[in-house]
């Protein structure tokens, strides 16, 4: 028996391949490689001793998916793959809705035809929406998003709830992510955009390894104690055992979320990266970015009480680990 891992060469896919990995369970990766590298593969079987089945291929592939579901005895399904750059998402909403929404229908066809009825499903706080008060609960009613990629995690989110009514004995666990940034300790694996990066840690990590000039900091006249946004950042490593620890509770459709339910600024994390790397790092002030959110963070509680799991990692630990990987790997996998 083995879990079938979506997008498992991306960031939080290879943390979690990892971690699988290393529980001593068997895993079969499925990744385009769009917005992956296949040295990653390499690079968890480095950490962990241990070989898995790579096939590369689109999930929209569905003669290959069918194949695959027939050639490996899969139990489970931890579903990653999606493009999840959201101001990508407000330029290309069709490439959006094609393969974050066309994937999953594909994935759960395939799963219902080999009869494998269980899945995990990478969402996002973003189904929050913006009118929900922070510590977000899943007991809040998701909607409101103000992009495309926050659209499609929720429309998967629906379809998958649907899934769970429609078919006896089928189980779906959504897991929402809050921020997440890290990387593995060992520095081998980490995450690597391609181009100028959206988020806020790869930025700052290009700042500190001399590849950008100076981060811009959007906005600092929010509602916030320094008034730069605030965001629950959660360490990679905490988020893949998220998943594992989801994995041996599965029962119906489940809603967790994954942060550690506290919020840092801007300016707070950029401080623990300056203590990271040793060194001062330049920013700048810049207009609010559109559709940012002032601040938001979870209410963990419910993955604690019923998966056992809780976030240990603090945010030195995660902006140390992000400047390891980077220094080791100033270009990401291919440099
Ligand atoms: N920020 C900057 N400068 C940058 C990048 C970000 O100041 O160069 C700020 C943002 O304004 C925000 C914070 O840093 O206050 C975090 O921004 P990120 O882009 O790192 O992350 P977001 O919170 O905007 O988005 C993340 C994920 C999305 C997901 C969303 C869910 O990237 O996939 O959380 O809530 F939809």
């Amino acid at each position: 028996m083995a879990i079938l891992v979506t997008g498992g060469l991306g960031y939080i896919g290879s943390h979690t391949a990892v971690e699988l990995l290393s529980e001593g369970r068997d895993i079969v990766v499925i990744d385009d490689l769009s917005n992956s590298s296949a040295l990653a593969a390499d690079r968890i079987r480095e950490i962990t001793g241990k070989s898995f089945p790579f096939i590369e291929a689109r999930l929209q592939d569905e003669e290959t998916l069918n194949k695959l579901f027939s050639d490996y005895d899969i139990e489970a399904v931890i579903h990653f793959a999606g493009s999840k750059a959201v101001g990508e998402s407000v330029k290309n909403p069709i490439k959006y809705y094609d393969n974050n929404i066309g994937s999953s229908l594909s994935l759960c066809r395939a799963m219902l035809k080999a009869g494998c009825k269980n899945i995990i499903f990478s969402s996002s706080a973003t189904v929050y929406g913006s009118n929900n008060p922070s510590p977000y609960r899943e007991d809040m009613p998701a909607g409101g998003c103000t992009n495309p990629y926050g659209e499609t995690k929720l429309i998967i989110e629906q379809l998958l709830g649907d899934i769970v009514k429609s078919n006896p004995g089928f189980n779906a666990t959504l897991l929402r992510y809050f921020n997440p940034i890290g990387a593995h300790p060992s520095g081998l694996i980490g995450e690597d955009p391609r181009g100028i990066p959206n988020n806020l840690l790869p930025y700052i990590a290009k700042v500190a390894v001399g590849q950008l000039p100076c981060l811009g900091v959007f906005g600092n006249d929010y509602q916030t104690p320094d008034g730069t946004g605030v965001r629950d950042y959660i360490h990679v490593v905490d988020l893949a055992k998220g998943h594992t620890a989801a994995l041996n509770n599965m029962d119906g459709l489940k809603i967790y979320n994954l942060g550690t339910g506290k919020g840092y600024s801007v300016l707070e994390v950029l401080k623990a990266f300056e203590k990271a790397c040793g060194k001062a790092l330049p920013y700048e002030i810049k207009p609010r970015r559109e559709g940012d959110l002032d601040a938001y963070w979870s209410d963990p509680g419910k993955a604690e009480r019923e998966l056992g799991w809780r976030a240990q990692k603090t945010l030195y630990d995660m902006c140390l680990d992000t400047w390891r990987w980077q220094k080791a790997n100033p270009k990401g996998y291919e440099g």
